[in-house]
């Protein structure tokens, strides 16, 4: 009898992390290596909501809260909802737990059964198909091009769909391109849904605040209505808040999905950190504004590392409305050979020569499933991103 479970072969080990760890041993071993892989960012938790946590110890809120979350929590994240979003929500309909990551991965264990499918528009973030397989279901992905800027299409979407399909899983913006679906775009895709009544959304909205220029969010139940009733709308504060060590997520929606998401919260970490969640309250209620001015720096690093990783030769790299990530195609680059003899035959051997020979760690694209490609995150101080993209483009100047 084997001792692990046969459910561990369905899933791989993150690969955004094995890059983290080559790099942390390249640096060990004395490498100059610039990481760009960071998926948070680099400035820290705004000091309000450090005080509120403070605060929240010393009232000796340090007790087991209720299961999915403290009231003042859930009114703030329905307060939240209604002023960024204009969504209704009783606190009935709101479930918090540790990070966003696993707020959806409640929502996939308590949904799930055999052969049910869950469709996931590639590039995706790394952790969307192993949960749907950790959970039991069937990840079906929905891969969409470069010339759309990586969004889905209406017509992708209708033909991903089969009266097996439970879920659609839509990021925008997204980990790991950056782009951002207009309302326009959206719309498309909600009437589809519209007409597959069997189909539910699981958004998640974790990256809502970070856009730039004139991009406007917006979400699957704002843009129509007409799916509030089979819509969990997640996110959380992780990234707007600079809150990622923290572990707060949440999500809305039906009751009884809700309910249900509850239970298995309850049977698995009882409820997300006391002093976390008034941290939460704090940053949900207090001053907004911060998010403007880490919002230009962002934007700043974005331009600056497009413009340089286009001037690259064989990178071509599009524009994205938001997070802080860009997805530059490395097509270009395909069948040539580095300066250390490397044959570069698709991202991931790209990837690995950048990193060796010019101590730049990239995550390559087939982690996200759309290739070839390489996600950077710009999550960084201008001077290593200056200097990291002056080695990608050293690197792609010199292949033969
Ligand atoms: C798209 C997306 N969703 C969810 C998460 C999880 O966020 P959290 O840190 O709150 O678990 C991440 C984190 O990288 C993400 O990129």
């Amino acid at each position: 009898m084997p001792f692990l479970s046969a459910t561990l072969d369905r899933v791989k080990p993150s690969p955004t992390i094995a890059v983290s760890n080559m790099a942390r041993e390249l640096k060990a071993a004395g490498k100059d290596v610039i990481g760009l892989g960071a998926g948070e960012p680099d400035f820290d938790t705004p000091d309000n909501i450090k005080q509120a946590a403070k605060a929240a110890i010393d009232a000796g809120k340090t007790k087991y809260t209720a299961v999915d979350g403290i009231p003042e929590l859930k009114e703030a994240i329905c307060a939240k909802l209604k002023r960024d979003n204009g969504l209704e929500y009783t606190p009935a309909q709101v479930s918090v737990g540790t990070g966003g990551k696993q707020i959806l991965y409640n929502a996939l264990v308590a949904t799930m059964n055999p052969g049910d499918e869950v469709i996931i528009p590639a590039p995706y973030w790394v952790s969307y198909p192993d949960m749907v397989l950790l959970a039991g279901g069937e990840p079906v992905i929905a891969e969409a091009s470069i010339q759309t800027g990586f969004k889905l299409t209406a017509d992708q979407l209708e033909a991903a769909i089969t009266p097996k399909t439970k879920w659609f899983i839509f990021n925008s913006p997204s980990n790991p391109t950056g782009a951002g679906y207009t309302r326009a775009e959206l719309k498309e895709l909600t009437d589809v849904l519209m007409r597959h009544p069997h189909v539910w959304v699981m958004t998640d909205d974790m990256y809502e605040h970070l856009t730039y220029g004139d991009f406007e969010f917006c979400t699957p139940a704002q843009v129509e209505p007409g799916l509030y009733d089979r819509t969990l709308t997640c996110n959380g504060v992780s990234k707007a808040y600079a809150m990622t060590g923290w572990r707060i997520g949440y999500a809305a929606g039906p009751e009884k999905l809700i309910a249900a998401m509850r239970k298995i919260q309850s049977q698995s970490t009882s409820n997300p950190c006391s002093i976390s969640q008034w941290a939460a309250v704090e940053a949900l209620n207090g001053p907004q504004d911060f998010i403007a001015e880490n919002n230009k720096v962002f934007q700043r690093r974005r331009d600056m590392v497009v413009e340089m990783l286009n001037a690259a030769e064989g990178i071509s790299c599009p524009v994205p409305e938001g997070a802080f990530y860009v997805y530059p195609s490395v097509a270009g680059c395909i069948g040539k050979t580095s300066a250390g003899g490397v044959k570069i035959d698709n991202d991931e051997t790209f990837a690995k020569a950048l990193l060796e020979e010019k101590g730049v760690a990239v995550v390559f694209g087939a982690a996200f499933g759309l290739s070839p490609n390489f996600r950077v995150s710009y999550a960084t101080s201008d001077d290593a991103l200056k200097e990291a993209c002056t080695r990608i483009r050293d690197f792609c100047a010199t292949l033969t």
